[in-house]
């Protein structure tokens, strides 16, 4: 039974630090969407610039496995920049940051 509380407490600590690790990610990605330097192009805009505050992303789009594609897409074309790495801290960061603001 000991055994029982010591997991529920474990299960809880580790659900806790994740929860503040991912809130990480969304600020992070948030800095990063509001960057002018990402991606490297020096078009002095940022995706905020264009999409103020995730304005126009659809919900389909933000819950799409495409999503990383498409801002990329925008990362090469409007931004002139180079392509994050699909599996990057970086392209996690924005896209934690596009899902939380773009709700279902
Ligand atoms: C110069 C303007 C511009 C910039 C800068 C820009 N985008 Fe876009 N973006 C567009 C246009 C135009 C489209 C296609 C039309 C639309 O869906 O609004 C688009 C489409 C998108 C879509 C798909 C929207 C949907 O639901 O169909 C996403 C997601 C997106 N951009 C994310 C980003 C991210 C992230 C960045 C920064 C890395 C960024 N964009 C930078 C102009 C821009």
């Amino acid at each position: 039974m000991k055994r029982f509380g010591v997991v529920v407490l474990l299960s809880f600590v580790v659900l806790m630090f994740s929860t503040l690790l991912y809130a990480q990610n969304i600020e992070n990605g948030k800095a990063l969407y509001n960057d002018t330097k990402l991606g490297g192009g020096n078009t002095g805009k940022s995706c905020n610039s264009c999409h103020p505050a995730c304005k126009g992303i659809k919900p389909e789009t933000a819950n799409s496995t495409r999503l990383e594609d498409i801002v990329n897409g925008c990362i090469t074309g409007p931004l002139a920049g180079t392509a994050l790495q699909k599996d990057s801290q970086q392209m996690k960061d924005i896209v934690a940051y596009i899902k939380s603001v773009v709700k279902k």
